[in-house]
């Protein structure tokens, strides 16, 4: 039987994608809608608690009742993160955030040769840098989009990023993962998995917040107790 909560807490979630200019009319991006992260965040309000949604560009209606700041770049998201991360209890990292950015040109980039070669340079990871540069003391939850080795890779990350909890898909299935209105996930705990299944991401979002709330709720039991 789900424990109801009755303290409130501050939560950011990321969401959507992030677009890394390669010029004043092109970018580099990904398939992310943002609908996973903001059915997160809207849930997250349901339950009453005081949501900041950070998100890259998406064609999605902000939810009711939560604060919104929207960015575009890799770059941006992080400055975001960086400067609200510090007042927030639960962070929640849905973005698909750019694993790397370009110099954007000035000026549209003519075809006058025949192949063309980007340089591009990795972006900061923003989930990674929670605990380590910004400091983060509070329930960190990620995702993982995988396509092999969905639990081994998901693990590594939880460990790696020093989450609480990955909430990992497998985007090489069709009908879930990036752009669909459904998804089929496991919770990677740092002793178990737990697999959900094939649900609209609506519910998936509802189900996923309880149990984010168990876990930082049973986090900071243990902290007041010791
Ligand atoms: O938006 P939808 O269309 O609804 O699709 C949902 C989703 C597939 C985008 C979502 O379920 C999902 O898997 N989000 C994470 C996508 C991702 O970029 O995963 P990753 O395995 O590359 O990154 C791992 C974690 O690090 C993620 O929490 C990501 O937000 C974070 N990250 C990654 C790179 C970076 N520079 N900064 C980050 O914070």
């Amino acid at each position: 039987m789900p424990r109801r909560h009755t303290a409130f807490v501050n939560i950011l979630v990321t969401a959507g994608p992030t677009r890394e200019p390669l010029d004043p009319v092109r970018f580099i991006s990904n398939r992310s809608s943002g609908k996973m992260g903001y059915e997160m965040a809207a849930a997250f309000a349901h339950a009453g608690h005081t949501v900041l949604l950070v998100s890259g560009p998406t064609a999605l209606d902000v939810p009711d009742h939560v604060d919104f700041l929207p960015v575009e770049t890799a770059a941006e998201m992080y400055e975001a993160v960086a400067n609200h991360l510090g007042r927030m209890e639960v962070a929640v990292f849905a973005a698909a955030v750019a694993d790397y950015t370009a110099t954007a040109a000035p000026q549209k980039i003519k075809k006058s040769t025949d192949t063309f070669t980007l340089e591009l340079v990795k972006t900061r990871d923003i989930l990674g840098s929670a605990r380590t540069t910004l400091g983060f003391a509070g329930t960190l939850i990620g995702f993982a989009a995988e396509t092999e080795n969905l639990e081994a890779n998901a693990r590594e990350k939880l460990t790696r990023k020093g989450c609480n909890l990955i909430i990992a898909n497998d985007v090489s299935k069709s009908g879930i993962g990036f752009d669909s209105d459904q998804n089929e996930v496991i919770m990677v705990h740092p002793d178990h998995t737990e697999a959900l299944p094939l649900a609209s991401k609506h519910d998936l979002a509802h189900q996923l917040v309880q149990a984010i709330l168990e876990i930082h709720f049973s986090a900071s039991f243990l902290k007041t107790s010791n």
